[in-house]
């Protein structure tokens, strides 16, 4: 491939940034913006008087309830860098949307609130990358608020997320009293004066340690000794900077500083831009890994989303490129229908702000309209070429309801919003065993995922509808191929359904019962996951 090429496909970092809700995703997000130039003034992102949400959410519920439920793409240039970062749902109930969108991310940044630790939804957010053995690179965040003890707070990482710890540069103090920060690399102290919110940045001074007169002025001498102290203690004890184990997703750099006075940001952004790597091999179904740079044009859908501008009333499919370069000239298959064809408008999407893109390179997300032949997890590639994608495995719903259609006469309205919604893969649906569309079940992994769909049927579809919630938890595919469903003897809590392709599954109250049905019919093979 040519230099040109080779060099804008490294000049690529693609991240997700993970966090528990209020932690300082989005301030955090603003900030790299603001430093990358695309914003001009921190604040434009959250209008503070306004509802609480960020340029990335879009949708209205979002907008309501101040919950992140969809993911956008946010791209800036920063340092000779071309920074994609991939915003996550910040709410438990999403995970699953979650875990598709680390599936196109390289690497991903965790911001943890200084004066609580590791929160619940960090824990469950960081499972989901460690399934993808990806480089997560910690920022912990408030440090201007009273913080928990620097040490505390890295073994809470190390014992609730079992991921070592390095901390790069090290706070002095917290609240009131943080004066800055020691950077373990440079060997000097930054201090900083507070900052105005919003355009300025934090005055920063740069200190080294042998220059008694300006840590007196500064620091003080308590403040110094108990650094010293603990830098002393560190050393000796504190796990060593390792960038293999960095990238292999086993040892995390941690960053200290505030998001909201700006401090310790761009320390952060810089540090991790060089630690972390430009677009990474993606194996393919056959087990070769396709390299970004050897390889023509290849990208996987990672996401679909109907709706988003409703001025719009379209369907649009995520890609991420795996490899090489696409231009808006080409014509690529999709692998899945063997269909060759040009992307139809293909765009860089920041919030509802849409450019049509006329080059893109591995690394980066593209939204192409979607005319109803994408599904999550299919690969796009060059003509020529035979590279399939690994699927993106489908979570098992845990929480079931029936959905009743308020007004019968708009049936129509209803299968195609409902089909549409599943299609995106927000929730799952699901039949009568014997019974076609008229009744319909529908699995979610998050409870909210209800309230979602409930929501978009109205404002979408103008479709009402009542979920009449069924007490199943556990869900198994049938996987023989040539089972006979009627004579299948199961417990008295199972439920025969079938999905929307007619293949068999089973509900079930309880475990035990999944054990008891399996003990039952020999040679039955239950998955709890749907292969795609
Ligand atoms: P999230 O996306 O992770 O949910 O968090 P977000 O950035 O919205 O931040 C949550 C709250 O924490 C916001 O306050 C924000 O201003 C504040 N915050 C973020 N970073 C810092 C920091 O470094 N120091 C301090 N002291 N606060 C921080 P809010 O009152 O909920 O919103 P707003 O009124 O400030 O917009």
């Amino acid at each position: 491939m040519s230099n040109n090429i080779n060099e804008e496909i490294n000049k690529r970092r693609t991240f997700a940034i993970i966090s528990h809700p209020d932690a300082g995703k989005t301030t955090l997000t603003e900030k790299f913006l603001l430093y990358g130039g695309a914003i001009n003034m921190a604040g434009s992102v959250k209008g503070k008087a306004t509802a609480k949400h960020a340029v990335s959410d879009w949708m209205e519920i979002e907008k309501q309830r101040g919950i992140s439920v969809t993911s956008s793409v946010l791209q800036f240039n920063y340092d000779n860098c071309c920074i994609n970062i991939l915003d996550t749902p910040g709410h438990q109930d999403f995970s699953e949307d979650t875990y598709r969108t680390l599936m196109a991310a390289d690497s991903a940044v965790m911001v943890i609130d200084a004066s609580k630790g590791v929160e619940a939804q960090t824990r469950k957010l960081f499972k989901v990358c460690t399934m993808r053995h990806i480089p997560i690179f910690t920022f912990i965040n408030k440090m201007d608020r009273d913080a928990m003890d620097t040490f505390d707070l890295l073994d809470d990482i190390e014992n609730n997320l079992g991921i070592a710890t390095c901390p790069m540069n090290w706070p002095l103090g917290s609240g009131k009293n943080f004066k800055g920060i020691y950077d373990r690399h440079e060997g000097h102290i930054v201090t900083f004066a507070d900052t105005q919110k919003g355009t300025k940045e934090g005055t920063e001074n740069f200190i080294d340690l042998t220059d008694k007169e300006q840590i007196d002025a500064q620091i003080g001498e308590e403040a110094f000794e108990k650094l010293q102290n603990e830098i002393e203690l560190l050393d000796g004890a504190g796990a060593e900077y390792d960038l293999d184990a960095v990238r292999a997703g086993e040892l995390t750099p941690v960053f200290f500083g505030s998001a909201l006075q700006n401090f310790g940001v761009e320390i952060f952004l810089s540090n991790f831009l060089k630690m972390a790597t430009p677009p990474t091999g993606r194996t393919s179904k056959d087990g070769e890994v396709i390299d970004p740079l050897d390889h023509d044009f290849t990208a996987f859908v990672f996401k679909i989303q109907a709706n988003m501008n409703k001025a719009h009333r379209d369907r649009v499919a995520f890609m991420r490129i795996c490899s090489g370069r696409y231009d808006a000239n080409m014509e690529v298959k999709h692998v899945q229908s063997g269909k060759v064809m040009r992307l139809s408008q293909p765009q860089q999407l920041m919030a509802d702000e849409r450019k049509i893109l006329s080059e893109a390179y591995a690394g980066d997300i593209m939204g192409v309209f979607d005319p109803g032949i994408f599904s999550i997890g299919d690969t796009v590639c060059c003509p020529k070429d035979t590279v399939v994608y690994e699927g993106i495995p489908t979570f098992a719903p845990e929480h079931f309801a029936r959905v009743r259609q308020v007004d019968t006469m708009k049936r129509k309205q209803f299968v195609k919003g409902i089909t549409q919604i599943a299609q995106e893969g927000a929730i799952q649906i699901f039949q009568e065993f014997n019974m076609g569309l008229e009744e319909i079940i529908v699995g979610v992994v998050g409870v909210l995922q209800f309230d979602v769909l409930k929501f978009r049927l109205k404002s979408e579809y103008n479709v009402d509808i009542i979920l009449e919630n069924l007490p199943y938890e556990h869900i198994r595919w049938v996987e023989n191929t040539d089972i006979d469903m009627s004579s299948l003897v199961g417990t008295s809590d199972m439920k025969k359904i079938k999905d929307m392709n007619d293949k068999p599954l089973l509900l079930f109250i309880n475990e035990w019962s999944v054990g008891m049905t399996l003990d039952r019919n020999k040679g039955l093979v239950l998955s709890e996951f749907k292969k795609n």
